[in-house]
């Protein structure tokens, strides 16, 4: 097992009926005046949006809003908020929706201290100054609500890259699986492949580290059998709540303990993708690309790829286990090629120079430029 730390200082408020508690919480810490950012609507239709307000109220928070962020946030609306942050200057930023607006917070509660938000983004280093973070997440998948990451698209480059650092870990999120009933299915699928794919770009480089790949084995099958669970019945509690505590897991440090800091490489090519296909969401891009990744790279750990076909697919070869993969991401609706997203072949070599261009190349394997097409090429139309 490699040495680590394991440091996450967010407050994690789950179960039902939680939301209420989010005034209190921002209070608690001494803050008066936020600024709420969302989405395009959903947390309208579910009620969350009322029992934020009404818990906001009670706390005795005065708060502004900021409603518009879309999937794939773009930098663009970003400064626009930390504009209103600063104009109002507010002591506090609180996310209510998915990762898209959770990640928007972080960057506007980071842009709140600097004249360049996109500045943050190109330096690469660790964000150290932030307004203090709150959320109230509606959507899990990307594990934003307990980390310190956050992923903005540069419109006008196609450029979508992360930052991260310890400034960007929210305060208090409010985790309630209820509330993730009203997602439409494929955003429950982009979620769970989302999820998936965190747990397997921290998995795939580790080995020595028995208690972590096995706790990320188990995960990967729990994600597997709830999500199947949820096709069936959408408001399945039990199931909504595994799925969420999966996906907070897959990236707040603890699926990666012991077993170094993660690939990244498929995340660094779905970037890329969905940079230059904005109506790509995250968890749909990964759900092609990982397989290829896999099948091109698992002679870099052969060890940990045969144990996660034995493990998690019940299978005797990665090939084999990558083709049980594809065929659940089939049966769940999800598509399996970037053909059957639209994505035309002559497009691939400017993805991968996107995708490149972020400067996450892999650690499992340092992969080239010419190694990005590859993967890409190989993701087009798979046998
Ligand atoms: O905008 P609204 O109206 O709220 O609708 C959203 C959106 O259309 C909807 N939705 C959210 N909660 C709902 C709901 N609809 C009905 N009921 C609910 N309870 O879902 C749609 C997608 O939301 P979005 O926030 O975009 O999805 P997700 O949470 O998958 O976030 C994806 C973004 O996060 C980045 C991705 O690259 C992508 O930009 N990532 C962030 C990471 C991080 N911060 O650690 C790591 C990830 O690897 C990822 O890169
Ligand atoms: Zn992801």
């Amino acid at each position: 097992m490699r040495n680590f730390e394991f440091h996450n200082p967010t407050k994690l408020v789950f179960g039902k009926d939680t939301i209420r508690q989010i005034g209190e919480e921002i209070r608690r810490r001494g803050h008066h005046y936020v600024l709420m950012i969302a989405g395009g609507g959903s947390i309208r239709r579910n009620g969350v949006y009322d029992a934020v307000v009404r818990s906001l109220n009670r706390a005795g928070i005065r708060w502004d809003e900021c409603w518009g962020v879309q999937p794939n946030p773009v930098l663009s609306k970003v400064e626009e908020m930390a504009a209103v942050a600063k104009k109002a200057g507010v002591d506090a930023v609180l996310g209510v929706g998915g990762g898209s607006v959770l990640d928007s917070a972080k960057a506007v509660a980071a842009g709140y201290y600097v004249d360049d938000v996109w500045g943050l983004f190109e330096k690469k280093e660790p964000v150290a100054r932030a307004l203090p973070i709150y959320s109230v997440l509606t959507l899990s998948a990307t594990g934003s609500e307990m980390n310190g990451y956050a992923v903005i698209t540069k419109e006008d480059e196609k450029k979508k890259w992360p930052i991260g650092g310890p400034a960007l870990f929210p305060q208090v999120s409010i985790v309630d699986p209820s509330v993730q009933s009203t997602l439409p299915w494929e955003q429950t699928v982009n979620g769970a492949v989302d999820t998936i794919s965190h747990i397997q770009e921290l998995y795939f480089p580790g080995r020595d580290a028995e208690v972590t790949l096995a706790l990320d084995e188990s995960l990967l099958r729990t994600v597997v059998r709830v999500t199947d669970r949820l096709r069936e019945e959408p408001g399945d509690y039990a199931a909504r709540a595994s799925l969420a505590w999966a996906s907070t897991m897959a990236l707040n440090g603890a699926a990666g303990a012991g077993v170094g800091d993660g690939d990244w490489a498929t995340h660094a090519l779905e970037h890329g993708l969905s940079g230059v296909h904005p109506e790509i969401a995250h968890g749909t891009g990964l759900g092609i690309l990982f397989p290829a990744w896999i099948l091109y790279c698992q002679d870099a750990n052969p060890e940990t790829f045969a144990r996660w076909a034995r493990n998690v697919w019940g299978r005797d070869s990665v090939e084999d286990a990558v083709a049980a993969f594809r065929a659940k991401l089939a049966e769940w609706g999800a598509p399996t090629s970037l053909k059957q997203l639209g994505v035309a072949e002559s497009e691939i070599g400017a993805i991968a120079e996107n995708a490149y261009s972020s400067g996450m190349h892999g650690s499992l394997k340092q992969l080239s430029l010419d190694d990005f097409r590859r993967i890409l090429e190989s993701a087009w139309d798979p046998a």
